[in-house]
């Protein structure tokens, strides 16, 4: 895929794959990975820590708008700081999880985010990102869309593998919040329409690598 400008868009649901694909695709391409999930997680640490209440818009904007958000982009070594404060482990934590939907709802929260997304996007040039709204919203200009799936047992089962947490829980929190990601006014997750569709359920991450690096292959005709 040569060396130059090539942005990747990776949307889909929790648990579908898209951490792993997307860094492991940012590896191979020589590329940088950004994590968007792990910038709603950081206010939502930020919104937590000052006491706030996560439901209160008003609050929460406030809180986004004060701290500083750096998110480093080498895909084999992410990482995201509040104020200078890493916050790597704080946001994968349940309490996080639970309150970032809500979060994630609020429009000025989103227009902060998507305009720092954007910047990153601008100065790395080539890059893979991963979250909800980037084929629709962030980079509706990418070269290549992708939208992971996988059915919901399977998304579940990662999940709970990964976070060594109950499976009956991990499931009914995924379809909660699956279901407020997909259903909020403010950029919802959604499929691009000029997105390819990959079903993760019984591929693995080396196939699904492999069939994007081709995708990007003959997109870039070779160069
Ligand atoms: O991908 P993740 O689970 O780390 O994302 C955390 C939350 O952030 C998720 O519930 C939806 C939200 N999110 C979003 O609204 N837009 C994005 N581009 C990325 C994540």
């Amino acid at each position: 895929v040569g060396s130059g400008r090539c942005v990747v868009a990776v949307d889909g649901p929790s648990g579908s794959g898209k951490s792993t694909v997307s860094r492991r695709l940012a590896g191979v391409l020589g590329a940088q990975y950004l994590d968007t999930g792990a910038m709603y997680r950081a206010v939502t640490w930020a919104v937590l820590v000052s006491g706030a209440d996560p439901h209160d818009a008003e609050a929460v904007a406030k809180v986004a708008g004060e701290i500083d958000l750096e998110i480093g982009t080498e895909p084999d070594a992410p990482y995201t700081h509040v104020d200078g404060t890493p916050v790597d482990r704080a946001i994968r934590g349940p309490e996080v999880t639970g309150a970032v939907s809500a979060v994630a709802a609020v429009p000025w929260v989103r227009q902060l985010l998507v305009a720092q997304q954007r910047k990153i996007i601008a100065a790395t040039g080539r890059i893979v990102v991963e979250g909800r709204d980037i084929g629709t919203v962030v980079a509706p200009d990418a070269d290549l869309k992708v939208y992971l799936t996988a059915s919901a047992a399977t998304r579940a089962q990662r999940r709970s593998t990964e976070n060594a947490t109950d499976l009956t829980a991990t499931a009914a929190d995924l379809d909660r919040r699956d279901r407020l990601d997909s259903t909020r006014t403010a950029d919802p997750l959604q499929q691009a329409t000029d997105a390819v569709v990959l079903d993760t359920t019984e591929l693995g991450i080396e196939e699904v690598v492999a069939r994007l690096r081709s995708l990007l292959d003959r997109s870039f005709g070779g160069v």
